[in-house]
């Protein structure tokens, strides 16, 4: 097990700062998981790690051993490219070769480990197999595989799961999860697919333009994103703009949409302007209970089997999308009266842009 620390990694492309100052601590066995939209420099970051592209400024260490100036080769770290990387005209087994022959490993060392590796990712007995004679989740095995066949301390990966359909996808995560946790390696693992970076998490840092937004456990960003950036980019939310009020010793009024809304906390300073996220779920249909209402208008119900998502409007017209069971009856008809109730603790209020 191998602790990662990375220092002030910066790297320009030009007028680009596509990693930007950026510190991480990443601890022993955790599955760390660098997410954020397309072009915030994830595979920048990665490959500066994994010693395929140069370090501007700043440090990486593993464990205590600086590895920023040393060659891809001796860092200790195997990779686990979006596309496989797999070479087309060599067998399966040359292909989970290929590192330990670069490595001048003896020749019966490689056919036992290349058949350790095969097992681990459950391919037994495909390495005489051409690449060409597999399906798309059983050539990712193959990649993962030969990044795991020279007993790497840490394991990258960069959306190791993109070119798979989408239900290959969700079984395939949680073979790479078990198989991180059961060797007990460091992995960092690159995604723009929110879902799947909450699934395996045991961290996240949320990147935007070469910038960390935030870092944290799956649960905390999702219930506590910092930022309205981090609230948008993880989950969906409503973003309602409003104007704050005095706090009230627990809780803060916010008038918005033509209604008033109370977020726990102190949350800004009488008059200024917030942007209020409401997740779908946040919000619930009745007034049985005990917390704060807003009354609003059906617009719009989509049933959705397991779940139903249901299309309110606010007093001065604003949408909110909330999501409720399937199973629950909902008595009313498009442009009833509906009434939502929730607790001002899942509100998050920002400071408006
Ligand atoms: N070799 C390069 N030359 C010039 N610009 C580059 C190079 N590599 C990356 N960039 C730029 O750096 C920024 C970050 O790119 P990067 O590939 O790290 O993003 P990413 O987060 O992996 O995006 P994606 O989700 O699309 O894979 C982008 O603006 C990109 O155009
Ligand atoms: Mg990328």
């Amino acid at each position: 097990m191998t602790r990662i620390r990375i220092e002030g990694l910066t790297r320009t492309f030009g007028a680009v700062r596509a990693v930007d100052n950026i510190s991480l601590d990443i601890r022993h066995g955790e599955l760390f998981t660098l997410l954020g939209p397309s072009g915030c420099g994830k595979t920048t970051l990665l490959r500066m790690i994994a010693g395929f592209v140069d370090v501007e400024s700043g440090s990486i260490s593993f464990d205590d051993r600086r590895i920023d100036a040393l060659p891809a080769h001796r860092r200790d770290s195997g990779m686990v490219f979006q596309n496989y990387a797999i070479f087309p005209n060599h067998t399966v087994a040359e292909n989970v070769a290929y590192g330990l022959k670069a490595r001048k490993v003896p020749a019966a060392e490689i056919a036992s480990r290349v058949d350790k590796a095969l097992e681990r990712v459950r391919l037994a007995g495909y390495g005489p197999r051409s690449p060409h004679q597999l399906s798309g989740g059983q050539l990712q095995r193959v990649a993962i595989a030969r990044a795991l066949v020279i007993e790497p301390a840490v394991l990258l990966f960069d959306e190791p799961l993109s070119n798979l359909d989408a239900q290959l996808r969700t079984e395939m995560r949680i073979e790479v999860r078990q198989l991180q946790q059961a060797l007990g390696l460091t992995a960092i693992y690159v995604t723009h697919d929110q879902e799947e970076a909450l699934a395996i998490s045991d961290r996240i840092a949320v990147l935007r333009r070469g910038k960390i937004e935030q870092v944290d456990t799956p649960e905390r960003i999702y219930r506590m994103p910092q930022t309205a950036f981090v609230a948008e980019f993880l989950g969906s939310t409503n973003m309602v703009p409003g104007i704050a009020g005095a706090f009230d010793g627990r809780n803060t009024p916010v008038a918005a949409a033509g209604t008033e809304f109370s977020v726990r906390g102190e949350v800004a300073s009488p008059g200024a302007p917030v942007l209020l996220s409401l997740r779908p779920e946040a919000l619930r249909l009745g007034n049985s209970s005990d917390g704060p209402l807003v009354q609003a208008r059906l617009a719009l119900r989509e049933f959705l089997g397991p779940m139903q998502r249901l299309h309110a409007t606010l007093p001065d017209g604003t949408q909110l999308r909330i999501t409720a069971l399937g199973g629950q009856v909902l008595d009313v008809l498009p442009g009833a009266p509906l009434t939502l109730a929730y607790d001002p603790a899942q509100i998050t209020a920002y400071p408006a842009p």
